[in-house]
């Protein structure tokens, strides 16, 4: 059928040895970034998307249709559709699945719990269960998370530290990942690697994050919140440029192990990796206001809480040694380059809407 011949076309490599990749959340922030980057080597690109209204799916769309321009495919469903997903095994020989599609935020977790279990623990285990049984089995790297250090106080954070804290449900779901991923390494010698993200940020980025609304806010003359720690000390955050996080993914692609499909125990099997994946150089939220401050010749209206988000964690700061050992990672963009970009694709995309400039409409639908 039609559907048959996109999905075919969309994920078949164009270069010599070229990967067929499997990229769930391809219309998500980190994911869209991801599949562009494999497309432009040469890899071959499925996506998978439900296209859930967590924030803005025109948002969504609109990098949709970004990839379509560049000839990758995005499958709509959802990671729970078992049927769905082994049909695309069916017709795909993947070599790797980046699994990114997942309930991020951690807020949203005292709204809609369920959400993280249903996306980042049923769903990640269907999709387990599916790479387990196909032929050939793929290699996966998916995405962890900086939150699930939680309230650890390591300072910066290496892989081995403990993370038995999680200081949200969010976190929670993404440590349980880690187990999970273990198991399936451990029964099946499924090739598991996981990339634990800092706080990523840049243009096309998610508008349930601080970077994006702040800058919203601030340009729209709204106040923003701004919280301290239980010890009235700043917020801090790694974060990281979206461009270092891709070449991230792509290293941990290229040094994937292959799957043995005999179990983690045996002689010659794939490990589990786990990776941080940061900026090594963590900033307080403050200073995060005053470089958007700069970049948009506006002043925020500060409102400081003087207690801890619901959630939050204190600071994250990351290790990346490892990354670095194993596949060459370094970050290389500040937090004030990054977000002049950011801002750049912000006034791009939606156009200034302050209270003194009367710029175009913010109608999310303009890509
Ligand atoms: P995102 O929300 O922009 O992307 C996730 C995508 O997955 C969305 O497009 C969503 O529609 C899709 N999705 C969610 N549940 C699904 C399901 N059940 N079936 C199919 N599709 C589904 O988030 P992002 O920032 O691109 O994050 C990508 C991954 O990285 C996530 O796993 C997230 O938890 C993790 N992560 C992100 C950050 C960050 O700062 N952006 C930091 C740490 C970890
Ligand atoms: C981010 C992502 O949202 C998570 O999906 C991801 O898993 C996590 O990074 C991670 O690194 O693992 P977070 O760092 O909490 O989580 O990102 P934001 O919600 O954008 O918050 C960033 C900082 O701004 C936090 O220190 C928070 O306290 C602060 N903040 C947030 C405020 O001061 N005011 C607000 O209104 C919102």
């Amino acid at each position: 059928a039609a559907w048959e011949k996109q999905v075919r076309l969309s994920s078949t490599p164009r270069r010599t040895n070229g990967f067929s990749v499997l990229v769930t959340g391809a219309a998500g922030f980190v994911g869209s970034h991801c599949s562009l980057a494999l497309k432009k080597r040469g890899d071959g690109v499925l996506g998978l998307d439900n296209f859930n209204n967590y924030y803005d799916p025109s948002l969504k769309r609109a990098r949709q249709n970004l990839l379509s321009k560049h000839q990758v495919f995005i499958v709509e469903g959802d990671l729970n559709d078992g049927p769905l997903l082994t049909k695309l095994f069916d017709v795909v020989p993947f070599t790797h699945v980046l699994h990114l599609a997942a309930q991020a935020g951690v807020r949203y977790a005292m709204q809609n719990p369920q959400s993280y279990i249903s996306s980042n623990i049923a769903g990640f285990v269907n999709l387990l269960e599916v790479a387990k049984a196909a032929n050939p089995q793929p290699s996966i790297v998916w995405a962890s998370s900086s939150s699930v250090y939680g309230l650890n106080t390591e300072n910066p954070f290496a892989e081995r530290d403990r993370t038995d804290q999680p200081a949200s449900l969010y976190a929670a779901t993404k440590k349980a990942g880690e187990e999970i991923a273990h198991t399936y390494n451990h029964i099946y010698g499924l090739s598991l690697t996981g990339l634990r993200f800092f706080t990523v940020y840049g243009p096309w980025g998610r508008p349930d994050m601080a970077y994006f609304f702040f800058t919203k806010d601030i340009l729209q003359g709204k106040s923003i919140d701004i919280y301290k720690t239980h010890d009235q000390k700043e917020v801090a955050r790694d974060f990281t440029y979206i461009d270092d996080v891709v070449k991230g993914c792509l290293g941990a692609l290229d040094t994937a192990e292959k799957s043995t499909g005999s179990g983690g125990k045996k002689k010659g099997a794939a490990q589990l990796r786990v990776y941080n994946l940061g900026n090594t150089s963590p900033v307080p939220v403050g200073r995060l206001v005053s470089i958007l401050e700069g970049l948009l010749s506006t002043k925020a209206k500060k409102h400081v809480i003087t207690m801890p988000r619901n959630g939050d964690v204190p600071f994250t700061h990351a290790n990346v040694t490892l990354a670095f050992k194993d596949f060459g990672y370094k970050p290389t963009t500040d937090l004030s380059t990054g977000l002049r970009k950011f801002v750049k694709w912000y006034i791009s995309y939606y156009g200034i809407q302050s209270k003194t400039r009367k710029g175009s409409q913010a109608t999310g639908e303009s890509g």
